[in-house]
């Protein structure tokens, strides 16, 4: 029998020349102490979820990149404790203005780099096209919007305080050298929302891409480079345990930012040896429930639930993860929303339309596969045709009802195109389910009437971080404020939030007598301080 998965990988004369790459790539070349060196050490293959039929078999091998040894890793990490120097350095030393020009010229050099990077996104971590161009775009749009809340803020600390018979001028100072790294789902805008507040905010970076999603940050090394002062920004590659915990038990590391999992983010905040001199900054794992009530209208909140639970094949940490339906119209909705389901695309990211794309991380198939056979053991059931079917990378969206307690799948992030359903009659089981999770994210309500919605967000605003009502759970507008509780974050990550976690308020004071005060008119008027100024930033 011929499935929607049949001849589903193209040959290579199938894809058009303009989404194609010179693969495979070597990458060989990085960034350290404001040099491009070459690796000649080991490597690491790069396979793309993207298979190409060649004659009897199928090749996915794109690339390479450097397996760096301790030495260089620790290498990187003198680079960035030298230029930041203790506070010493060029860069965190540099006005404010200084630094935002800069990250300028980086805006300008990143922006040549657009159409390799996206296709970088669509190899090496199978993202649709328009949403690759829309994660490079919207990272820009983050360091420009990065750059005006800067200015903003430092024009509000412009002025001086008296207070008490004391002059201050507060303002917020660097932290030290910021080991960065992001996740595979958002390679490039997740490791820049961290990597660029923390940089502007004069702190030195390391920072290690993804495990999937490396390449596409070669074309970013110039950039950099060209940018920056020497040491400011270093990136390593590699394995965690040769690369990432040497710097983390060197104690030399101030702030660890990381998007990922609680695991690997309890294992390295364990190396640090120092646990009061290192902040945290983590966005981790999430289960995020929509409550769908028996007033919801049914076409919308269907379209919006599989946005929420889909968009790339719900590998989001925003994804919804779990949906509650009232039992009343838990029939109808199920109707409507395998209908939808079932009218999805999947195909190569480059595609016309697609829905569904093929799946980075290796092995979730069997992954998915597991999680769907346990929760049929205990009772669940497939509900649309094509639920269940994989081929290779590809997984087929999977509609799941009857889903209870005594699954996995109800309490695993899934992060992949499997979508549970839980009926209920009494209001207060989906919001147990919030209480007792470990996660603390966002959750979605879905209905009309006011006096339920004004309950459940009474309730739900104690137990996780964003409530939205009849739309989907996301991150953006990324001005709003992205944190989570329980296990699902350390730290609030806005344009504006972003720079106080990368800074801390630091001020200088001095007894208003005429000695000080002649001092100061000196300071300001002889511009000789960064720091103390008054300069107003247009
Ligand atoms: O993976 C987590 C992302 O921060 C989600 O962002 O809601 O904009 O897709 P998004």
């Amino acid at each position: 029998m011929k499935t929607k998965f049949d001849g589903i990988f193209p040959s290579k004369s199938e894809i058009d020349k303009k989404y194609l790459l010179d693969f495979p790539f070597l990458q060989s070349e990085y960034l350290i102490d404001g040099e491009i060196h070459s690796w000649d050490g080991d490597f690491e293959k790069v396979y793309s979820p993207i298979y190409i039929e060649e004659q009897d078999s199928y090749n996915n091998y794109i690339g390479d990149y450097p397996l760096m040894d301790e030495k260089t890793a620790i290498s990187a990490l003198n680079a960035a404790v030298n230029a930041y120097n203790n506070g010493q350095g060029e860069w965190p030393k540099m006005t404010v203005e200084q630094r935002i020009g800069c990250l300028r010229k980086f805006v300008l050099h990143m922006k040549e780099q657009r159409d390799i990077v996206v296709k970088f996104l669509m190899w090496e971590i199978g993202k649709n096209l328009k949403d690759s161009e829309k994660e490079f775009d919207r990272t820009i749009d983050y360091i420009i919007d990065t750059i005006d809340a800067l200015k903003d803020l430092d024009r509000n600390s412009s002025r001086f305080t008296i207070e008490q018979g004391i002059i201050a001028q507060i303002k917020r100072a660097p932290l030290g050298v910021v080991l960065c790294m992001g996740p595979f789902n958002y390679p490039l805008n997740e490791t820049f929302t961290t990597l660029i507040p923390a940089l502007i905010m004069g702190n030195t970076i390391i920072f290690k891409p993804p495990k999937l999603g490396v390449l596409l940050h070669s074309p970013l090394l110039v950039a950099f480079k060209k940018s920056f002062p020497k040491g400011v920004v270093n990136i390593v590659y590699g394995e965690g345990q040769k690369v990432i915990a040497p710097l983390m038990e060197s104690g030399k590391i101030n702030v660890l930012a990381f998007i990922g999992s609680c695991k690997v983010a309890d294992i390295l905040k364990k190396q640090h040896p120092y646990p009061h001199l290192l902040k945290t900054v983590l966005g981790l794992e999430a289960k995020n429930p929509a409550i769908i009530l028996s007033d919801a209208i049914i076409e919308d909140t269907v379209k919006e639930c599989i946005a929420g639970a889909l968009s790339y094949n719900g590998q989001r940490c925003t994804a919804l993860k779990m949906l509650f339906v009232h039992e009343s119209i838990h029939e109808n909705f199920i109707e409507v929303f395998v209908n939808e389901v079932e009218k999805l695309t999947l195909g190569m990211p480059w595609e016309d339309n697609v829905n569904i794309t093929p799946l980075p991380e290796p092995d979730k198939s069997e992954y998915l596969t597991g999680l769907i056979n346990d929760a049929i053991k205990h009772g669940a059931k497939i509900c649309n045709s094509s639920g269940g079917i994989s081929n290779k990378s590809l997984f087929s969206p999977t509609v799941l009802t009857n889903v209870n307690q005594n699954m996995r799948i109800y309490h695993e992030e899934q992060f992949g195109p499997v979508v549970p359903i839980v009926s209920f009659k009494d209001i207060q089981e989906p919001l147990d389910y919030v209480i007792q999770s470990n996660y603390g994210q966002q959750a979605s309500i879905f209905g009309e009437d006011y006096n339920s919605i004004s309950f459940l967000v009474d309730t739900l605003v104690n137990q996780v971080c964003r409530v939205n009502i009849n739309s989907q759970c996301q991150r953006g507008p990324d001005v709003f404020p992205f944190t989570g509780r329980k296990d699902s974050a350390e730290g609030t990550l806005s344009i504006s939030d972003a720079l106080r976690v990368f800074s801390i308020r630091s001020l200088v004071a001095l007894k208003e007598n005429d000695l000080n005060k002649k001092i100061l008119t000196e300071i300001l008027k002889n511009k000789s301080s960064n720091f103390l100024s008054t300069d107003f930033i247009l």
